[in-house]
């Protein structure tokens, strides 16, 4: 075959000169970005594919990597699919949820895949339902209701209401959760998976609850958190202060008790108060009151009570890149959704002065969030 034209190691025609040359590349590596950017979601979607058709779980059950006969047929997917489950795999692979290692057995991986048998990597191990620290209810929060306000988020940002979250439905998220008892459920199911990975943090951080014989979880959903506490520590008395349609139906147990109400009405009286994931969805004024309640409720230790924040805090210089995304994925979340948002160090401290706190402590214990104790 004769060609007629030269292709550079970088994939542009040597007839170009370098001034075009340059220009063409960084027009086209843009292109690649915006086009990249443009479908990210896709990303979400392709992971949430795989979370629904349980494929983590089946994985994990099988004992040996899987290949992809061997998927197909534990998924009971017609076999004319077979190559589009190729491409959701070599997708997810890519992008890390998914690895690819040699089939331990002669199943052959078909659809391009050769030899190849996929295993699970950290995030998906995640997903395995048998994990105690399993995250799938998480991809819950990108189920339609939460996806449907970014569509006008531009109307949103020219508009009156206080969320796009409230623009696209007529009324505030926690309104509508609670007229939803499906979406109810399934936000506290996320909530709560969420919290359960905090038992790798609390039985570490012993010191933090020293000295304390009561404490009040604000806003603490379906008591995840509340329970390590209260199991790692049996001589605390424990409570969870929740809306009234989240805890009616729960049981305590003898040092946990469910009480309904409103965070920022009444905070039941304790040693200290622990709030995780609650400022970061309220705005500096609202979060400002819910500190003032949660000051009077620890006003009877004196200047030995605290108030113990479990939240993002955003350091954009000193955190690794996918670490400060993920928290601005979240800081824009909570705009959208709720009217809150992610806040920096400084943010922090100017609402802890304006609630009356004299001092407070950050410690970055664990990946997103950081312990934030804050003093009288
Ligand atoms: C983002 S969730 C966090 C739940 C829990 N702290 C956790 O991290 O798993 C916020 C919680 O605050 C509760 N909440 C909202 N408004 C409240 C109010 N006025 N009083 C008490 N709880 C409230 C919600 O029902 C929800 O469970």
């Amino acid at each position: 075959m004769v060609r007629d034209t030269f292709v550079g190691s970088d994939g542009i025609c040597d007839v170009l000169d370098p001034i075009q040359e340059q220009k063409a590349t960084g027009l086209f590596q843009a292109q690649t970005h915006l086009y990249g950017q443009m479908f990210n979601y896709l990303n979400s979607m392709s992971l949430m594919c795989a979370a629904q058709l349980g494929i983590p779980d089946i994985i994990h059950n099988h004992g040996r990597p899987v290949t992809l006969p061997e998927l197909v047929s534990a998924l009971h997917i017609p076999p004319n699919k077979t190559s589009c489950m190729y491409r959701l795999m070599r997708m997810l692979v890519h992008s890390g949820f998914f690895a690819t290692t040699e089939a331990v057995t002669g199943g052959g991986g078909g659809g391009g895949g050769g030899g190849e048998a996929y295993v699970l990597t950290p995030p998906s191990q995640l997903l395995v339902k048998d994990n105690t620290n399993c995250l799938s209810p998480f991809l819950s929060l990108i189920n339609p209701a939460f996806v449907t306000p970014w569509h006008s988020l531009g109307d949103w940002f020219r508009g009156s209401e206080p969320t796009a979250f409230q623009q696209a439905y007529g009324m505030a998220f926690w309104d509508y959760n609670t007229q939803n008892p499906e979406l109810n459920s399934l936000f506290n199911a996320a909530m709560a998976c969420d919290s359960q990975m905090m038992n790798f943090v609390i039985k570490d951080s012993k010191p933090i609850f020293e000295g304390l014989d009561s404490i009040v979880d604000v806003g603490g959903g379906t008591g995840s958190l509340a329970r390590i506490i209260s199991e790692t520590f049996p001589h605390m008395n424990c409570t969870v202060l929740e809306i009234p349609q989240v805890v009616s139906s729960l049981e305590g147990t003898e040092n946990l008790k469910y009480v309904g109400g409103d965070m920022f009405q009444h905070i039941p009286s304790a040693d200290a108060v622990i709030l995780k994931l609650i400022f970061h969805g309220w705005s500096d004024e609202d979060c400002v009151k819910i500190l003032k309640k949660c000051k009077e409720a620890i006003s009877s230790k004196g200047k030995g009570g605290k108030v113990i924040i479990v939240d993002v805090v955003i350091n954009e210089k000193k955190d690794e890149h996918e670490l400060t995304e993920t928290k601005l994925l979240f800081d824009m979340l909570m705009m959208v959704v709720a009217a809150g948002k992610e806040r920096s160090v400084e943010e922090w401290e100017r609402l802890f002065l304006e609630a009356g706190f004299s001092h407070y402590k950050i410690t970055s214990l664990f990946g997103l969030r950081s312990l934030i104790e804050v003093y009288p």
